[in-house]
């Protein structure tokens, strides 16, 4: 009896036991995913687009927001991680950040060139490691198939309109008659699409025109000092200069600074026309007192284009070869239209 009772007890302990793992198997599917420990949960930072975004320098207002008009649309409230760096105008910064983004498998490059030329290893480098390259503000020479889209201003039609507003200022109030009309043009880098197309398209518009005399092409490298350096340089050598076409407002600041410790005016009231780029507001202030003629307006505000452009590639969507920005052309005529609202 003793034997039976034992007996009897064994096999429940064994039914529950059997029914306690029958439970626990069946339940499995659907269990309670385990909860995941701080070293296997996802970072934040993988759910964010990296972009690694080299950018050429820090030479002028024009550039400062640039930089800042990036930053701000790729920022991590709108999904995106920032790689920033900062190549102070020389090539070989930027080439070695490209090279870091490329170790970094970010998954877009953005770059300002300094320069055209000179970018197709690194950047077959990237097209090899499978990142696509995102140009903004200036251009490169040679093969279109290295970069994806180009986002940035149209330099050629810039200078164009440069030339076609003193077209139409001499037609209205020729300055000298059939004379020659003297003109300097303070460039920016040579070599950069900005000094490339500005010049092009002034020039060509400056071709129709047999009287217009150019004396001197020279880089101001887009600085207030070198402008006024070469702006002084220009004075010893030329003695009159009617017309001073500035590639950037720095370098315009700083002309006009040359151009008046020599004894000289300039604008609608003064000796000499002075026509800039840009359009940043300290210009456009001196646009509405009459010194600068006019200015051409480069606009740097391509960072929310940008972000709209890599969100399309990420969902597979095309994009086009290349977006050009809006601008304008300032004068005393429109420019208060505009003043108020600038912010840079
Ligand atoms: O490439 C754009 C030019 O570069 C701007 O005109 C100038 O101010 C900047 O530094």
């Amino acid at each position: 009896m003793k034997n039976e009772k034992r007996l009897v007890m064994a096999l429940i302990v064994l039914i529950v036991m059997f029914l306690t793992l029958l439970g626990a198997s069946g339940d499995f599917e659907n269990a309670t995913p385990p909860q995941t420990t701080e070293e296997e949960s996802v970072p934040l930072d993988e759910d964010l687009i990296v972009v690694g975004f080299s950018q050429l320098g820090s030479e002028s207002v024009w550039r400062a927001t640039h930089t800042e008009s990036i930053q701000n649309a790729l920022s991590k409230e709108h999904g995106f991680f920032l790689q920033y760096s900062n190549a102070r105008q020389k090539q070989e910064n930027q080439i070695k950040a490209i090279r870091g983004f490329i170790s970094q498998r970010v998954d877009y490059i953005v770059f300002a060139p300094f320069m055209e030329e000179g970018w197709e290893t690194v950047l077959m480098e990237a097209k090899n490691a499978g990142i696509p390259v995102i140009l903004v503000d200036r251009k490169i020479a040679g093969s279109e198939d290295l970069y994806t889209t180009f986002i940035g201003s149209d330099m050629e039609a810039e200078g164009r309109k440069a030339g076609e507003w003193l077209e139409a200022e001499e037609s209205r109030n020729p300055l000298n008659g059939d004379e020659s009309l003297n003109i300097v043009m303070l460039t920016g880098p040579v070599g950069s699409t900005s000094q490339i197309g500005r010049s092009k398209g002034f020039l060509e518009v400056a071709r129709k025109h047999p009287n217009w005399k150019i004396l001197a092409q020279e880089s101001g490298d887009f600085t207030v000092v070198k402008g006024k350096e070469t702006m002084e340089k220009l004075l010893r050598q030329h003695e009159d200069i009617d017309v001073v076409v500035s590639q950037n407002d720095e370098m315009t600041f700083g002309a006009m600074e040359a151009i008046s410790e020599a004894g000289l005016t300039t604008g609608i009231y003064g000796k000499m026309k002075i026509i800039s780029f840009d359009g940043v507001k300290d210009a456009l202030e001196l646009v509405d007192n009459g010194k600068i003629n006019c200015d051409v307006e480069c606009n740097p505000l391509q960072g929310e284009l940008l972000a709209e452009v890599i969100q399309r590639l990420e969902v597979g969507k095309t994009v086009e070869k290349e977006y050009f920005v809006d601008e304008l052309v300032f004068t005393k005529e429109n420019v208060r239209d505009y003043l108020n609202d600038r912010v840079y």
